[in-house]
C-alpha cells in the first residue's frame, strides 16, 4: 500500500534532475505519473524508467510550461490518458545567470516566464479539475536563491515570487480542498548545478565540495532529499499545511532568514 495509490501526479521538468528523482519516488509509492518536459522524446524516455506499481501508469508529455496553449493541451492529455489529476509539482526551471548590468532583457523574461508564469499556467490549468473534485495538492519549487544570490537577479526574483504565489493560492484555494506549498532547495547535485560549475570554470567535484562546506550538515543535497519533502507536502498527512515554503538545504538558509 503506497501513500499515492490511485493518485495521478503531474511533474514539470521531470525528464531529469530533481523532477525525475521526485517522479521516481511518487511511482514507488503507487502513483501514476506524467512527466511534462520540453522534449516529448526525453519525457517519454524518462517515464519509461519509472518504477510504477500495480495498475499505475507513467507517461511523458512534451510541453513548454511558459506557453498557455501548450500547458492546457498537456493537462487535458494527462487527464484523458491517466484518468484525472490529483497532484501538481511545478518543478521546471532554467538559469540564465549574470550580474544585472550585463543581463539581457531576454534572459530576464525567459527565467521569469519559465518559473513564475509556468507555475501560474500549470496551476491554473490543474485547478479547475482540483476545484471540481474538491481535492488537489500543488507543490512549487522555490530556492534558497530567493533570499538573494549574486548574479541571479532574474532567478532570485522568480523564486521569491513563487513564495508569494504559494501563500496567495494557499488562501484562495484552501476552501476547495486544495493545499498549495513550496520547497526551497539549497544546493542539489544535478545537471543544473554542474552547468553552474562549468560557467564558473570549476571542476564539478570541487564545486560540490565547496557547497557542502557552506552548510551546517556539510554535504550537498540530492534529488531524493527534495523528493522526500515534496511527497510529504503532497500527502494527506500534510492536509493541515498550506501556503508554506519548506527550505530543504542542509541548514544553509539558517544564517540568512530573519
Ligand atoms: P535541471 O536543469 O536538471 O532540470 C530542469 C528540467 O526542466 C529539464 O529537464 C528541462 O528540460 C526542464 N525545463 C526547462 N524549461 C522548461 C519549460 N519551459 N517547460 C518544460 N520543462 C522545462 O534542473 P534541477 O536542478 O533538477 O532543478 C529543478 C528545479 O529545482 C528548478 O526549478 C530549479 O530552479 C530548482 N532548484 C534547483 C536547485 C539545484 O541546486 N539544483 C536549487 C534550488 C532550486
Amino acid at each position: 500500500m503506497g501513500r499515492f495509490d490511485g493518485r495521478v501526479v503531474v511533474i514539470s521538468g521531470a525528464a531529469r534532475g530533481i523532477g525525475f528523482g521526485t517522479a521516481t519516488k511518487f511511482a514507488e509509492e503507487g502513483a501514476s505519473v506524467a512527466i511534462v518536459d520540453l522534449d516529448e522524446a526525453a519525457a517519454s524516455e524518462a517515464a519509461a524508467k519509472l518504477p510504477v506499481t500495480g495498475d499505475a501508469k507513467a507517461i511523458g508529455v512534451g510541453a513548454d510550461v511558459a506557453d498557455g496553449a501548450s500547458v492546457d493541451a498537456a493537462i487535458e492529455r494527462v487527464v484523458s490518458e491517466l484518468g484525472g489529476i490529483h497532484v501538481l509539482v511545478n518543478n521546471a526551471g532554467i538559469t540564465r545567470d549574470n550580474l544585472m548590468f550585463k543581463m539581457s532583457e531576454d534572459d530576464w523574461d525567459l527565467v521569469i516566464n519559465v518559473h513564475l508564469k509556468g507555475a501560474f499556467l500549470m496551476t491554473k490549468a490543474a485547478q479547475k479539475h482540483f476545484t471540481e473534485q474538491k481535492y488537489g495538492k500543488v507543490v512549487n519549487t522555490s530556492s534558497i536563491s530567493a533570499l538573494g544570490n549574486r548574479g541571479q537577479v532574474n532567478y532570485s526574483s522568480a523564486k521569491m515570487g513563487l513564495q508569494g504565489f504559494t501563500k496567495t493560492l494557499g488562501i484562495e484555494l484552501g476552501p476547495f480542498g486544495i493545499n498549495v506549498n513550496a520547497v526551497a532547495p539549497g544546493f542539489i547535485a544535478t545537471e543544473m548545478t554542474d552547468a553552474t560549475a562549468a560557467r564558473l570554470k570549476m571542476d564539478v567535484e570541487e564545486f560540490r565540495q565547496l557547497n557542502a562546506e557552506a552548510n551546517p550538515v556539510k554535504r550537498v543535497g540530492f534529488p531524493e532529499d527534495i523528493a522526500a519533502a515534496v511527497l510529504f507536502l503532497a500527502s494527506d498527512e500534510a492536509s493541515y499545511i498550506t501556503g508554506q515554503t519548506l527550505y530543504v538545504d542542509g541548514g544553509a538558509s539558517l544564517s540568512r532568514l530573519s
